[in-house]
């Protein structure tokens, strides 16, 4: 478990709150709660369902075990021995300062204070405090649990080292903090936000355009470069091989005619929000809200993996995120002290809803990600960390058979024991076993390994910390009897192999 962060206390718990709670417990932070709503706990409860569905589509590493999740009846104990305090109560003034200064009142000195506030500066917030200099703004953006941009504003009585811890304990959680240089109204994604939301009430209300085709127009176009490139860096691209500021010498005298009625809002009467109601009825409302919340995230996933793929931006943030999973897990497997006399268990998990084919089992491909999972655990078990692969060593499966033995069924506790079978310089050769939790033997699986320079593209001999720790569990795992099937292909059942015409 992270040592920046033990436990982390949220008070609210709604759209926002609820993507706080879950972002932290998904990363192994044990959080406590306070939302008087009588129905806090089933919102709260449908976040998290939704943010473990999309972190078990994300995540390509071992998901490691849930912080624990408390709720409180009252603001004084959820807080009390709490690390980092985020608070995300609705948008008034006057209620975040009651409520911060109750949290003041009962937190641990040295607790931080974030407020999710999209448009109070800190130094609003800050105003009668006791301890100013541990509030400050920690704005993110909805989904909490996926989005990683949270952006961190100070005002001048934030000692710079405070915002820097708050800052290491975001990053903790996969989050991108981003630190605001001046104390503003709305801080920066909100302002931006603002300037297309008011331009598209005016093309709703000047009937230009309907609510689905604002949407079409963003997400067709602009919206796919925007999650890649931002906003400058695309139009760099635009200006040509003149570059950025042949752009601005083109396009910029544009930006003096009348094309945009930004600095004018139109009235938000019952008409225009009636027109706007019912447009986005018409586009959307054939789903229900947990419906789009699931389908937005699956997108979302599909473009962070893209971006992965390329280490590119928010893909990039998702990496470092998926290294500090498999750190967890390293962890946990070198804390624990096996007997190398006996197969390693390194790794657990328990099978989610999604990973069920049309048969009612778990799916195929779910058995190889678990003997991988595995496989990763068991390297980070002999030392193959973050710094280990840094200079290009890394270890890659070159060849798998994994026999299916049972049906898996969803909510199963699987546990994978390992066997090392093998090894030389450049080779390991595993064999897993995964048990559910009374022992039952659901699949095996074996795998060759092979030790590789990846910059040079070949197999290279293991270093220090791998040949040590091979050395030190060999003797243990060497009196182990191999399992029968250990090195055999398909059974031969006698048919003729297939002739290629
Ligand atoms: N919705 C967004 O997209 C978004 C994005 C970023 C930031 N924010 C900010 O996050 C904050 C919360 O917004 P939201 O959209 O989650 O609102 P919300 O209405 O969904 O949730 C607010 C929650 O606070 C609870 N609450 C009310 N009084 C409370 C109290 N005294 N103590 C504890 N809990 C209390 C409510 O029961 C509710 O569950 C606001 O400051 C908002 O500006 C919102």
């Amino acid at each position: 478990m992270s040592q920046i962060i033990r436990k982390a206390a949220c008070v609210g718990g709604g759209v926002i709150g609820g993507g706080w709670i879950a972002r932290f417990l998904l990363n192994g932070i044990d959080v406590a709660v306070f939302d008087p709503h009588p129905e806090a706990k089933r919102i709260v409860g449908e976040v998290l369902d939704n943010a473990r569905r999309a972190y078990g589509k994300m995540i390509q590493a071992p998901l490691g075990d849930e912080g624990v999740l408390t709720f409180h009846d009252d603001l004084a104990t959820a807080v009390a021995d709490a690390d980092y305090i985020q608070e995300s109560v609705p948008e008034q003034l006057a209620l975040k300062h009651r409520v911060l200064a109750q949290i003041e009142a009962a937190a641990r000195p040295d607790a931080l204070i974030g407020s999710s506030t999209s448009g109070f500066k800190p130094s609003e917030l800050q105003e009668g405090a006791t301890h100013p200099g541990r509030i400050f703004v920690a704005h993110p953006f909805n989904p909490v649990y996926l989005v990683p941009l949270v952006e961190v504003v100070g005002s001048p009585a934030n000692a710079p080292a405070t915002l820097d811890r708050a800052e290491a304990i975001q990053r903790e959680t996969g989050m991108m903090p981003l630190r605001v240089r001046k104390e503003i109204d709305a801080h920066i994604g909100d302002r931006l936000l603002e300037a297309v939301w008011r331009e598209s009430l005016w093309l709703v209300n000047d009937d230009v355009a309907t609510t689905q085709e604002i949407d079409d127009v963003i997400r067709f176009s602009f919206g796919l470069r925007w999650a890649q490139m931002g906003l400058f860096e695309t139009y760099r691209i635009a200006g040509g091989e003149a570059g950025m500021k042949h752009f601005i010498e083109q396009f910029g005298p544009a930006l003096a005619w009348p094309w945009t009625k930004l600095m004018d809002v139109p009235e938000m009467t019952d008409e225009l929000a009636t027109k706007i109601g019912d447009q986005s009825d018409a586009q959307s409302g054939m789903h229900t809200i947990r419906e789009l919340e699931r389908i937005r995230d699956d997108n979302l996933i599909g473009i962070y993996q893209a971006l992965k793929a390329n280490d590119w931006g928010a893909g990039r943030t998702l990496r470092e995120m998926e290294d500090r999973f498999f750190e967890r897990a390293k962890d946990g497997a070198a804390e624990a002290t096996p007997d190398y006399a006996a197969p390693l268990e390194l790794h657990q998990c328990r099978v989610p809803g999604d990973w069920l084919d049309y048969n009612g089992h778990m799916t195929e491909f779910r058995y190889l990600q678990v003997f991988g999972d595995a496989t990763d655990a068991f390297l980070g078990h002999i030392g193959m960390d973050a710094a280990y692969r840094a200079p290009g060593r890394s270890v890659y499966t070159v060849e798998s058979h994994i026999r299916h033995l049972s049906e898996t069924k969803a909510g199963t506790k699987l546990s994978v024991r390992t066997t090392v079978l093998g090894h030389d310089a450049k080779r390991i050769r595993l064999h897993h076993e995964m048990v559910d939790d009374e022992g039952n033997v659901q699949a095996t699986g074996e795998h060759m390994l092979v030790h590789v320079d990846t910059s040079a593209g070949k197999a290279s001999p293991m270093q220090a910390p791998l040949t040590d720790r091979l050395s030190a569990l060999s003797p243990g795992q060497r009196g182990l009897v191999a399992p029968d099937h250990a090195g055999r292909p398909i059974r031969d059942i006698g048919w003729p192999v297939a002739e290629v015409e």
